[in-house]
């Protein structure tokens, strides 16, 4: 499977800041996208449904100083968007890419 059967065209990468830490993702692509980008047999194996039903890909970002929980599979991804909490799921398929943040996540 090559990038371009996954990941809608992109031309640039963009900085989410998730836990607090700068990660490179691509642009015009869902946050659960992102992290696949970052880790892709971790995220490829995980229990995702990408389509909005199992609700495991669930992160919270950061709104206008309010806490917003977004579903990773249905919400784009944004240059500078702060990713304050992300689920369970994700931290575990993508251990390798986010293990090193565990401790700074609360
Ligand atoms: S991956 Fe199932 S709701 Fe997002």
């Amino acid at each position: 499977m090559s990038q371009s059967d996954i990941f809608e065209p992109f031309e640039q990468l963009i900085t989410l800041r998730v836990l607090g830490r700068p990660l490179k993702v691509p642009e015009r692509n869902s946050i659960l996208r992102g992290f696949q980008f970052l880790d892709l047999e971790g995220i490829s194996d995980g229990e995702f449904c990408w389509n909005g039903e199992c609700l495991n890909c669930q992160v919270t970002i950061g709104s206008g100083g309010r806490e917003k929980p977004v579903m990773a599979c249905r919400t784009y991804a944004a240059d500078g968007m702060e990713i304050l909490k992300i689920s369970d799921e994700i931290r575990r398929a993508a251990a390798d890419l986010l293990g090193e943040y565990e401790t700074t996540s609360e």
